[in-house]
């Protein structure tokens, strides 16, 4: 075990092994390794004949499919494309008449803790006429409807309800500013945005609404013909006359019942925005059946969800994993979940544990960077330690979005999962629609820090620059080298960034280029990720591409003549943003320094969302650039991380900018 000071860099040495407990094994729907690899040996031998299986067990289809996977047209792949189904059939309607009808489908958890639940039956009914209300107002299959709301059942109701109809969603996260709201309105052509008129978020009340109605005011959304806003909270808040409507005054008159639109399996479910290596965020585009398929078999697989689970994800259904494991995983799997509005800290820090205890949660889902920051405040403070709550009905834990140091996992398999309970570390991104390297926590031995194998069926694999198969021990890029049905199917409205993104002509163009470094172990062959390999930045577990930031404070053309952005490894939040900024009146120091950061974050709060404050704001007469003008990003990374500059500098056209830039501010 190492102690190295970043999370990053600590996963490097690791021999404890944490074999999966016989109790656990003894129960599971893959028990053992010889299962696991019996599901690997199937794919192996008849690769479309292990996944039409699948999707016929998984998949209610309206109509069967007789295509299974469709390579015609790469990297343009299509899954079960003749068959068709409805992605909120089945999630709710397929439970009806079922042991599952009138079992509770969402434990919901409001900020101030007061408590709702709801039936499978009860949220079917809600969905149902949810759907009826955007009929109504003219909401049909095809169009595009832009979600920005608060973590609530509303929010699972309106993307279900969406689904219901054949309209595409497409959510925002509630921490993305009015700019990003806008852009994303624009970019995806959304017909009517669904928001709240609040959000209630750690005692406060924070509005959203307004964000929507500043979004609109920005220009472009001509398309938007309406917005519709749940009244989360009892305030007031600006209504359009015309193109704004309560959910009480669409939801009226409207019936329970709604016939599911039946889709083709490639028709686009939802359209994600995420971060990469441009500027501009890309529309991962998802289709339905394949989707659908993933993302109940992994309910089972890697959560091995049982019909007496509680089962809890603390994403946010403005990311993927709260699309994936609270959207429509759990439902499609019938299980009972815990929704959470709040924050894990508020109004204390052992928010989670008394939850668990609540509720008797016992498969629990959340990120590294909210386990390392309550490890630090129970560091600080035994009362919000989790021994001070009950935690014996959790059997299983989960970890997602960044690597996990040994020593969090360490302490989350000790004082969270009493040293009883697997931790799944689940690797995928947004793109991947669910799991693709995980433990399957009945078969796999563990090892902290790793994400440890491929789920049967995903081909992942280590390559060279030039899509050479690498040995164990040697880092290379992540790929998975065969098409699987829940990954993306297109950047929305651009095929070529498509293409270039993810599947480079390098490469051979059909192998699907992760953007992440890996290595696999000599002894097990285990994947450990070592991060991306591209500009984008993992904080606090959300993605962020440096050149966005970049562009947003170079947008601030009064004060800003040059920026570069890069990260450094942070042990709170994985890593964080550090920006290097020219200005045009001349570097400041001092106070006047610090007001022209604060003014900057403020800005780059403004454009993109607080998420993508910079940490560090660094300010010099210049950047270090090679001789023909290329910024040595590499350079600024070493001064980031405050590490001595031992790279080659001889390209430098001004070496004596990293003595500068590495003075603090
Ligand atoms: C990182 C989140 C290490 C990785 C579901 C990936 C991880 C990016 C893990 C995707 C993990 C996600 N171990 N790194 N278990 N899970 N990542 O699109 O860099 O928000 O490329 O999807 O998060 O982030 P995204």
């Amino acid at each position: 075990m190492t102690t190295a000071s970043s999370p990053i860099e600590s996963v490097l040495v690791e021999n404890r092994v944490f074999p999966a407990p016989a109790e656990f094994a003894a129960k599971a729907r893959i028990s053992g390794m010889e299962q696991y690899q019996a599901l690997c040996a199937e794919a192996e031998r008849d690769y479309e004949g292990f996944w039409a299986r699948l999707a016929r067990e998984n998949v209610v289809w309206s109509k069967p499919f007789t295509e299974v996977l469709d390579s015609s047209n790469p990297p343009f792949f299509r899954w079960f494309a003749d068959g068709e189904l409805n992605a909120s059939a089945n999630c709710l309607d397929k439970h009806m008449g079922t042991a599952v009808e009138h079992k509770t489908a969402i434990i919901f958890e409001a900020d101030g803790g007061e408590v709702t639940k709801v039936s499978y039956r009860e949220l079917l009914d809600r969905v149902s006429q949810f759907a009826n209300a955007l009929k109504a107002q003219g909401v049909q299959k095809g169009d595009r409807v832009l979600i920005y709301m608060p973590m609530t059942i509303e929010g699972v109701v309106a993307m279900q309800a969406c689904a219901r109809l054949g309209a595409t969603h497409s959510v925002v996260f509630g921490g993305f500013s009015a700019k990003a709201v806008q852009e994303r309105i624009v970019d995806v052509g959304a017909v009517a945005v669904i928001t709240s008129n609040y959000q209630m978020r750690g005692g406060k009340e924070l509005p959203l609404k307004a964000i929507v109605d500043d979004a609109l005011a920005l220009g472009g959304c001509e398309g938007v013909r309406h917005v519709f806003v749940y009244e989360r909270t009892a305030t007031a808040c600006a209504m359009v006359q015309g193109r704004d409507k309560t959910f009480g005054e669409i939801l009226a008159g409207q019936s329970t019942d709604c016939a599911p639109v039946a889709v083709g399996a490639e028709h686009p479910l939802f359209i994600l925005y995420t971060s990469g290596s441009t500027g501009k965020p890309k529309g991962v585009q998802h289709c339905t059946g394949g989707y659908v398929l993933w993302a109940k078999q992994t309910m089972e697989w890697t959560f091995d969800v049982r019909p007496e689970d509680v089962f809890w994800c603390t994403a946010d259904i403005g990311w993927i994993t709260g699309h994936t494991y609270v959207a429509y995983g759990p439902l499609a799997a019938g299980a009972t979940q815990i929704v959470f509005e709040g924050v894990p800290t508020f109004p204390h820090a052992g928010r989670f544990w008394q939850m668990i205890e609540r509720h008797g949660c016992s498969i629990f889902y959340t990120a590294p960077t909210a386990i390392r920051s309550l490890i630090k405040a129970a560091d600080s403070d035994q009362a919000v330690h989790p021994s001070n709550w009950n935690l014996s009905s959790l059997r299983l834990l989960g970890s997602v979005g960044e690597p996990i140091n040994p020593e969090a996992w360490m302490w989350y398999y000790k004082n969270v999962g009493g040293e009883r309970c697997p931790i799944v570390d689940t690797f995928w991104q947004t793109e991947n629609g669910g799991h693709v390297i995980s433990p399957m926590p009945g078969a796999t031995p563990l090892v902290p820090g790793s994400c440890t194998l491929p789920l049967p069926g995903i081909k992942a694999a280590i390559v060279d620059e030039t899509g050479h198969e690498l040995p164990d021990g040697a880092g290379g890029l992540l790929v998975i080298s065969k098409p699987w049905p829940s990954m993306i199917r297109n950047i929305w409205g651009d095929p070529e960034r498509f293409k270039k993104s993810y599947f480079p002509a390098e490469l051979g163009g059909q192998i699907y280029l992760a953007g992440d470094g890996a290595v696999r172990s000599e002894d097990r062959g285990y994947f450990r990720i070592t991060g991306r390999i591209d500009d984008v930045l993992n904080v606090s577990g959300h993605r962020m591409g440096t050149m966005e930031i970049e562009s947003a404070l170079v947008a601030k053309t009064d004060l800003v003549a040059e920026a570069a952005v890069v990260g450094r490894p942070d042990d709170l939040t994985g890593e964080a943003i550090c920006a290097f900024v020219v200005l045009k009146r001349g570097r400041p120091s001092g106070e006047e320094a610090r007001q022209i950061a604060k003014e900057l974050r403020d800005w780059v709060a403004k454009e993109i969302g607080p998420i993508a404050k910079p940490k560090d704001i660094r300010f010099g007469d210049n950047l270090p650039k090679t001789r023909s003008g290329k910024i040595m990003r590499r350079l600024l990374r070493s001064i980031a991380k405050g590490e001595a500059i031992t790279q080659d500098t001889s390209t430098l056209e001004n070496p004596a900018i990293l003595d500068q830039l590495a003075q603090a501010n």
